[in-house]
């Protein structure tokens, strides 16, 4: 098997999006557009991943300090794809492999679409090989243009585009697999002549057909998966085709999900089967779910939420960083902060944890079996102990539990 690495271009400065944080951290469904990127890589097995950074370079290393597989290279000024692929060139120089460039703004990369392009890459024995995509509406992106045998004659810029070129609605999604030293030869020698006078890596591939090597382009990627995120508007898109395909494999999976167009799921939530969301609810963050519970309408659920087995969270009732066990029902308006529930504990209508006192964010643990009574408050921090009774409307601090013993309230 061909060695192979991965260059993902990230250093853009992204005018279109209006923002002074790096494009690539801009989120869909709670992640990261670039986390998607990487992910897609490393499930095809690439094991180094070298990441083009500039633009807000430092936030962008930041926040994914923790990956190892990752050597970070910076691109100072943004002079294009084909010179922030060339900007690698000190690490790569001597690699013999294969190199799969992507653009850290394609979230909706998929792995099928990957192990395609190798495949392809590998029996038809290109030097490059491209996935591309047919789009009803090709503005903005770059036109692969083919000769009349069908075979790829090179890609044009939207912006560099004539009339009959701006009509091809074959588009470069921007998934290319190259031979390393085939790629570093053909990017020495692109020229920024072009509208936008930068140095395009669609040059490259241009500049590998002019000198007689093999390119293939495979029509390998679905519309939906095609898109780069350049504006908002895109994000929003984005975001949207993502949430369908969490939803999608959280039914697969064995979930309920009701209203699948008005639920938001993150990314990063687990969710275990025979648990059934009703709409409006939002799930935000790293949550677990277990089986057979019951959330929404109207719910909203925040990082650090765990729920075990049949808990049952009803209508407008809000949880972060808490972990509730087994059977564990509040079914009206609550809010559960920074707190510990026992088994079966009931918690009432409009019961909440204050957390929060001004300065310092405090724990409530609520032992087994408890009930807490409508419309009480729990002042954190709070220790109640299993199967403690709280009469509704009652305002618990930790004082008045310990004057009341276990009956507290
Ligand atoms: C690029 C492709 C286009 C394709 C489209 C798919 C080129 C010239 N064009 O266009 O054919 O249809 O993607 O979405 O490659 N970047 C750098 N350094 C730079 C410039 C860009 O790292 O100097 C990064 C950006 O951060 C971004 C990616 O490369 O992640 C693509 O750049 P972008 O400006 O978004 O290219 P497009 O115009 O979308
Ligand atoms: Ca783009």
């Amino acid at each position: 098997m061909a060695e192979r690495i991965a260059i993902i271009l990230a250093a853009g400065v992204s005018s279109r999006m209006n923002t002074q944080i790096a494009k690539v951290l801009h989120e869909v469904c709670g992640r990261p557009m670039l986390a998607y990127v990487l992910d897609a890589c490393r499930k095809i097995g690439i094991e180094k991943i070298y990441v083009v950074v500039g633009f807000s370079a430092k936030q962008v290393k930041e926040r994914f300090s923790d990956a190892n597989d990752i050597t970070w290279v910076q691109q100072d000024e943004q002079l294009g794809t084909g010179h922030a692929v060339l900007c690698c060139k000190e690490h790569i120089k001597d690699f013999q492999g294969q190199t799969l460039v992507l653009c850290g703004d394609g979230p909706l990369i998929r792995t099928q679409t990957l192990t395609a392009l190798i495949e392809e890459h590998e029996s038809g024995q290109s030097a490059a090989t491209l996935a591309t995509a047919i789009l009803e509406d090709p503005t903005g992106y770059g036109r692969i243009i083919r000769d009349k045998y069908n075979n790829i004659k090179g890609i044009i810029e939207d912006s560099d585009c004539t009339e009959e070129q701006l009509k091809v609605n074959e588009i470069n999604p921007s998934y290319y697999l190259f031979n390393n030293k085939i790629l570093l030869e053909a990017l020495e020698k692109i020229q920024p002549d072009n509208v936008k006078k930068e140095y395009y890596l669609t040059d490259a591939v241009s500049g590998i057909i002019a000198t007689g090597h093999k390119v293939l382009a495979v029509t390998a990627v679905r519309p939906e998966e095609a898109m780069g995120v350049n504006s908002r508007a895109q994000l929003s898109v984005a975001s949207k085709i993502m949430q369908h395909r969490i939803q999608q494999e959280l039914m697969e999976n064995g979930v309920t999900i009701v209203d699948p167009d008005n639920t938001w799921i993150d990314a990063r939530a687990k969710i275990d089967r025979d648990t059934i969301i009703e709409p409006f609810t939002y799930i935000h963050g790293e949550v677990i779910i277990g089986q057979n519970c019951r959330i929404g309408p109207f719910a909203f659920l925040r990082h650090g939420t765990v729920l075990n087995n049949n808990v049952v969270l009803g209508v407008y009732t809000e949880v972060k960083n808490t972990t509730l066990a087994d059977g564990v029902r509040a079914r009206h308006h609550s809010y559960l902060g920074d707190a510990i529930v026992g088994h079966n504990v009931n918690i009432g209508a409009g019961s909440i944890t204050a957390n929060f006192d001004g300065e310092n964010i405090n724990q409530t643990n609520i032992g087994d079996n408890s009930y807490i009574g409508a419309g009480s408050i729990l002042i954190a921090p709070l220790d109640l102990q299993k199967d403690s009774h709280v009469n509704a409307g009652t305002v618990v601090s930790q004082e008045n539990v310990n004057k009341l013993g276990k009956k507290g309230g």
